[in-house]
């Protein structure tokens, strides 16, 4: 079973799963990723340590959902479909011709990658050819380097861009047009790949030259994307051990290996102890409640597992612990025995016998701490934070504020469950208890909002859903989005090329659209990713830029005969989602391709723009306009309208609380902890859990020995980042609200602000911008600002303040109301 949710879109008769539905995901959503997931495999954070934003370069990191977070449902499947066939590798196409390399096209130089003709085949030979040519230019570029633009920077960045882009179509491929040859040919050079990139990223030669830079008497005269760019390339080079004495580095280097091999070691239990669990119902009556998909799915199971007559209707059902199979039975089991059963195994995964996280768990936090003291840090947290954009302290004091401000509102969502269930005669409706909350919390939800997402579906088809985004785009931004098929290669013909223009008409942008679902090669779920990013330094042609251009992936309904494809609610926010990363890749303003788009933004801040278009699904007039039947024209039912924004902020505090529970124990894991030290790492779960959940912990809940996002993903102190990002997402969009969000013009006027502010900036700022923009209004501003451009800075120029959480407590309906006389 390939998909992590399946067939949520196709459940005919279930109810709306709205964001907040899910609130019992347990960290099983490691494989589960974010929308945002390519980006990372492909990027240059990724892909080129000196660029990267993440000190830690070989781990193949992904933007996993958070855990039980109002963001959940854009955690789609990102899960590689099981291999099957198990691909032998094909003869080793060890001698190469010149002759074939000639006319291998990842090798050719292109305007628009070559989608339409490179095969399988052309990937191992392609790969290793570029990488020997990459690596011919990295020795060249060690020898000559000087400290300059022309011989440091801009030839490191045809280095970084030329293997993101090869290595971007290729693996682009393998989401969208899967094969075995595809599969097993990338495996096969991956490993080559990241070690060229390990290489890069410890250069001492290329470090020096960015010291001498930054050292140098020029430095005051650099732009601030220039600055950025250097302060970026050493902070990392620092993090990754480059500037250490011999001895230190060498003991660095152990830390590093050792701790790879621990969240290895990690993954592996979690994975195998989830796996472990299995239990096998013959009796229909054992799992009432459960929804048609689910027994399908666990019908399913117990036929992979040798049950081979099993059938949704009659039986066997597997239960595992697996999220799909887990999360439906902790919603929708009646028999509240079987949920305490299956809950208390997904919380003690890994921590016990041969598969036991818990030592495990110490020796990263160990050695975590060791390489933070090497590295001159006082913990963890500061190494996590040094490239990105909240600080320890404001980290925590943000969670601090949403914990306090969440507290009642979680009290009084448990006295509203309670009265519920009481009223609904459960016999336990005064001690409700872990696994009873998800159940009574989803039939809580289906009697107040009623909201069946299949009887929606007409009201969302996907031409004109995409006609209201890209109307939405030229009110708020002023660009206009136009067809551009026949320009580019495509990979299948459903693909649609468009490009953006200004107000002038001129194209600043491109993408792809790739929309519907193709489950024999193409991964489930919706993301983006960039294909090319706006760089001065790749321009050909005699262009002074090379445009940006970006992939959107969604997986919606193929059209059936006349009728287009129909989306859910969910879908819709999904794709406002996706398209808010895919304008702030295309409408930087940035010149720098190493700070340009997405590129050098800081992990925390990244998710801004997405969030903030998802806001634009709730606001009526934009709903309004995309929301009309497919086949009658009429307009979404008001009084449907007026459920889905209720249905926004069902059990929002409560939510709020999970999050930060999650948040503020990988905090103190990274700062507070002292290895064998008086408080065991359960112990600190459970302090943080008394101050965050109105039900205390289970004193035997060992959740943490499963908690892959900080000891196997990138989440390390950096799991604030979820809420984080909501904060200053929910602010930007406020800004709109302050300004009136019934008014075209206000929205207009803002919508500017937060083009040339947020999505115009980038990671960096042009030299070439801030000439041309020299007597414009910005100009105060920035220049009165100075320094560089960090998110934060841009944020305030944009808000003109400082991010506030009030806004992202007021939509989720946490903020005290005013005592009414
Ligand atoms: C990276 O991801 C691939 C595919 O998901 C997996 O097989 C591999 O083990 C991962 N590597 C690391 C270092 O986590
Ligand atoms: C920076 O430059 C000054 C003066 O040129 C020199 O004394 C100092 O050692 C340099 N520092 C580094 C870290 O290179
Ligand atoms: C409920 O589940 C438990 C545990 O699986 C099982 O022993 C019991 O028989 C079930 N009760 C009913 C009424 O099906
Ligand atoms: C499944 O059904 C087939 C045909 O009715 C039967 O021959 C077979 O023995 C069944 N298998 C099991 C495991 O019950």
């Amino acid at each position: 079973m390939a998909r992590a949710f399946p067939n949520r879109n196709a459940e005919g008769s279930s109810r709306l799963l709205l964001l907040i539905a899910v609130n019992m995901l347990i960290a099983s959503c490691v494989s589960v990723t974010r929308s945002l997931p390519t980006r990372l495999s492909s990027s240059p954070r990724h892909l080129c340590l000196l660029a990267a934003a993440s000190p830690k370069p070989v781990q193949n990191k992904s933007f996993p959902c958070p855990l039980w977070s109002a963001s959940f449902s854009f955690c789609l499947d990102r899960r590689p479909k099981s291999t099957t066939s198990s691909a032998a590798p094909p003869p080793s196409s060890m001698a190469v011709s010149a002759d074939s390399l000639d006319s291998n096209p990842l090798l050719h130089d292109f305007a628009f990658p070559p989608f339409d003709v490179v095969e399988p085949k052309h990937v191992r030979p392609g790969i290793r050819e570029l990488l020997r040519k990459l690596e011919c230019e990295l020795e060249k570029l060690e020898s000559t380097v000087e400290p300059t633009w022309p011989r440091l920077v801009e030839p490191l960045e045809k280095i970084m861009d030329r293997l993101q882009v090869v290595w971007g179509i290729v693996n682009h491929l393998k989401s969208v047009k899967d094969s075995p040859e595809l599969r097993s040919a990338i495996e096969e050079v991956q490993p080559e790949k990241v070690k060229f990139q390990l290489r890069l990223g410890q250069s001492k030669p290329i470090y020096d030259a960015f010291k001498t830079i930054q050292n140098s008497s020029s430095w005051s005269t650099l732009s601030d994307a220039r600055k950025r760019i250097v302060e970026a390339q050493i902070k990392e080079a620092v993090l990754n051990g480059v500037a250490l004495e011999d001895e230190q580095r060498k003991k660095f280097n152990e830390i590093e290996q050792e701790l790879e091999k621990l969240s290895q070691k990690f993954s592996e239990n979690v994975l195998d102890a989830t796996k472990k669990f299995e239990k096998l119902i013959t009796d229909k009556k054992e799992i009432e409640g459960l929804p048609a998909t689910a027994l399908g799915l666990a019908a399913q199971t117990a036929a992979l597992k040798g049950h081979e007559n099993a059938s949704a209707e009659n039986g066997p059902w597997m239960i595992t612990l697996d999220a799909p199979s887990y999360i439906p039975v902790m919603q929708h089991a009646k028999n509240r025995s079987l949920r305490e059963e299956v809950y208390r195994a997904y919380v003690m995964r890994a921590s016990s016998g041969n598969l036991d996280n818990t030592p495990i768990i110490g020796q990263i936090l160990k050695l975590r701490l060791e390489k933070a003291k090497i590295l001159g840090y006082k913990n963890y947290a500061e190494v996590s934070m040094a490239m990105k954009m909240a600080t320890v302290d404001r980290a925590a004091e943000l969670l601090e504020k949403l914990r306090s401000a969440s507290w009642d509102p979680a009290v009084q969502d448990m006295e509203d469950l309670k009265t519920f269930a009481g009223n609904a005669g459960a016999a336990e409706a005064n001690q409700l208890t872990h696994w009873d909350i998800t159940f009574w919390s989803e039939r809580l939800r289906e009697s107040k909002y009623d909201i069946n997402e299949e009887e929606l579906r007409p009201y969302f088809s996907l031409p004109k859903v995409m006609d209201g985004l890209f109307g939405l785009a030229k009110k708020l931004f002023d660009i206009n989005i136009e067809t551009a098929d026949g320009l580019a290669p495509v990979w299948n013909n459903d693909v649609k090329f468009y490009s953006v223009k200004d107000s002038s008409n001129n194209p600043i942008a491109y993408f792809y659209f790739d929309p519907y679902s193709r489950p024999s090669e193409k991964r489930g779920g919706a993301w983006m990713d960039e294909v090319f990013a706006r760089s001065y330094v790749l321009a050909r042609d005699g262009a002074p830029v090379r445009l940006p251009i970006a992939h959107m992936v969604c997986n919606q309904t193929p059209p059936v005969g006349d009728k287009p494809s129909l989306m859910t609610f969910r879908e819709v926010e999904t794709v406002f989602h996706e398209f808010g990363h895919a304008l702030q890749h295309m409408l930087t303003k940035q010149d720098e391709g190493l700070v340009a788009g997405i590129r050098g933004i800081e992990w925390d801040a990244v998710e801004l723009p997405s969030q903030f278009m998802e806001n634009w699904c709730y606001h009526r007039n934009t709903l309004m306009s995309i929301a009309k039947h497919y086949e009658t024209g009429e307009p979404l039912p008001e009084e449907v309208y007026q459920r889905l924004v209720a249905a926004k902020t069902f059990r929002a505090g409560s939510l709020s609380l999970r999050q930060i529970r999650f948040a503020i124990v990988d905090l103190e894991l990274h700062t507070k902890y002292i290895p064998n030290g008086p408080e065991s790492i359960f112990d600190i779960d459970q302090r943080v859990g008394r101050m965050t959940q109105v039900i205390p912990v289970l004193p035997e809940d060992r959740f943490l020995c499963s908690f892959s996002h900080i000891f196997a993903g990138g989440y390390a102190a950096g799991y604030y980042s979820y809420k984080w990002a909501e904060v200053l997402s929910a602010d930007a969009f406020s800004a709109f609200e302050d300004a009136g969000l019934d008014s075209d013009k206000t929205i207009r006027e803002t919508g500017h602000r937060f083009r040339e502010t947020i999505l115009a900036l980038g990671g960096g700022r042009s030299p070439l911008e801030t000439i041309r923009e020299t007597g414009h209004r910005f100009r105060e501003t920035i220049l009165a600002l100075g320094g560089g451009r960090s998110p934060l800075e841009v944020f305030v120029e944009f808000r003109g303040r400082e991010p506030s959480p009030e806004p992202l407590l007021r939509h989720n309906g946490l903020l005290p109301v005013p005592a009414s006389a």
